[in-house]
């Protein structure tokens, strides 16, 4: 099948890819010149496992190039994918201009019967929007479908291709036979289609976000009381982990979830429901929880230093929002290190795939280090942000060796608090005893 993609960003380029990779001709637009022009060169602008060699292969094999021309790209195409970003407007509410933007675009393009995928995750009554701005263009048949995105970055190819479920939303039973026909190298193993009105679909997506999301900051909420009452999370986590009815996913406690999706789509359907009158008092709550673990997690190292830090020195593990990205959008990371240098300290850090992102962030605001170790040479306390698996397993003599004193804040509980104390460490964990 012939499929455009537009939008080359974190999801278009997995989905693009991974759908060349079952056969299809597909070509990724984005009207980022820089991007398509660094694409067409083999230079793969995001960190994703898996995705340069999907990526080189399939441009190897001619069933995937890149593009600026959407509108050639929609004339050569029958199923055209919008997956460009929807971010957080002031409000909170998604801002839809670029899939508006796009939805326009290929109306005024389109030639013959196209299906319009919103891939992008939108609020609910986005692809009913999407229809009447190409209606306004074209008087070309085309039918809109919402296919929402689970995909989680770090392991974006493995799940696009083997998707727990496919979720598709149509008004007619054409569109989501291509969509099944498409989808169905996907789902040899037995994973649903599920096929169900615009509205729901587009519903499904947020709620499953949503969810996530509340399943960290409950759990955050209850390592701070953990703390307060001097229980250990870790085993409370365990508990919970082993009930079948709960699972173990989503129950580390932490320094607050980040990421392009987790706060803009939490905070998209507390904006959903103000405007339709259904007060969305859970989701105020995670989001609430989740805003304080950051801060939460600066005043302990600041009350460590009997309530000064100016001057201190800090060497910061991880930037990125989560590990196997590169990803800083929302990075608990950012808000950390911004009220430490409001603070007076100095920070030095180190990601593995992240320095470039915190340059663009920070620039000269604070110093990056080659590598984890040069990270806390002289820092008065070592700060892990995310939990890399290099990070897991470090050397902590040599640690504690060129430190200028002994002491990990360990946003993520990685490591042995027991070991830690062994070694001379003064060990902060969350929600840990
Ligand atoms: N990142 C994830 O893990 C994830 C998972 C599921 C769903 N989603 C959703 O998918 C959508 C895309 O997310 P992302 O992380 O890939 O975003 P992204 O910012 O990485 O990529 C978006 C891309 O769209 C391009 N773009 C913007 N306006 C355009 C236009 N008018 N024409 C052509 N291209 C344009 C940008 O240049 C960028 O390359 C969002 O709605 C997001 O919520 C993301």
């Amino acid at each position: 099948m012939n499929i455009a993609v537009i939008g080359t960003g974190y999801v278009g380029l997995v989905v693009g890819s991974c759908f060349a990779e079952s056969g299809n001709d597909v070509v990724c637009v984005d009207n980022n010149a820089e991007k398509i022009a660094k694409l067409e060169k083999g230079i793969i602008p995001i960190y994703e496992p898996g995705l340069p060699d999907l990526i080189e292969r399939n441009v190897r094999d001619g069933r995937l190039s890149f593009s600026k021309d959407l509108r050639a790209a929609v004339q050569r195409s029958k199923v055209i994918f919008i997956a460009v970003g929807t971010p957080t407007t002031a409000s909170g509410a998604a801002d839809l201009s670029a899939v508006y933007a796009v939805a326009s675009a290929i109306g005024k393009a389109m030639d013959g019967y196209k299906v319009v995928v919103t891939k992008s995750t939108v609020p609910v009554g986005t692809a009913d929007a999407v229809r009447n701005l190409i209606q306004k263009e074209t008087d070309q048949p085309f039918d809109v479908v919402s296919n929402p995105e689970f995909l989680k970055q770090g392991a974006a190819v493995e799940d696009f291709m083997r998707p727990d479920r496919i979720v598709v939303g149509c008004d007619n039973p054409k569109p989501a036979e291509i969509l099944r026909e498409l989808y169905a190298p996907f789902v040899r193993t037995g994973s649903p289609i599920m096929v169900s009105d615009i509205r729901t679909a587009e519903m499904v997506k947020y709620a499953a976000n949503a969810f996530l999301a509340a399943r960290i900051s409950f759990m955050n909420e209850i390592s701070n009381l953990c703390e307060a009452v001097g229980a250990d999370v870790d085993l409370v986590r365990k508990g919970l982990a082993a009930d079948a009815r709960i699972g173990h996913a989503f129950l580390f406690p932490g320094v607050g979830y980040g990421g392009s999706c987790f706060p803009k789509d939490t905070r998209a359907l507390i904006q959903t429901g103000r405007e339709h009158s259904t007060p969305m008092r859970i989701l105020e709550a995670v989001e609430a929880v989740n805003n304080d673990q950051a801060r939460r997690f600066v005043d302990r190292v600041v009350r460590h230093f009997d309530g000064n830090i100016q001057g201190k020195r800090f060497g910061v593990w991880g930037l990125a929002f989560k590990p196997r990205t590169n990803d800083m959008r929302d990075a608990p990371a950012i808000t950390i290190i911004n009220h430490l240098l409001d603070k007076g300290a100095a920070i030095s850090a180190y990601d593995p795939e992240a320095m470039d992102e915190g340059k663009r962030i920070f620039g000269s605001r604070i110093e990056f280090a080659p590598n984890n170790y040069e990270c806390v040479v002289g820092s008065d306390a070592l700060l892990l942000l995310t939990e890399w698996q290099a990070f897991r397993n470090p050397n902590f003599e040599r640690i504690k060796d060129v430190m200028r004193r002994p002491v990990i804040f360990d946003g993520r509980n990685i490591f042995e608090a027991r070991h830690l104390a062994d070694l001379g460490f003064t060990y902060y964990g969350i929600g840990r005893k």
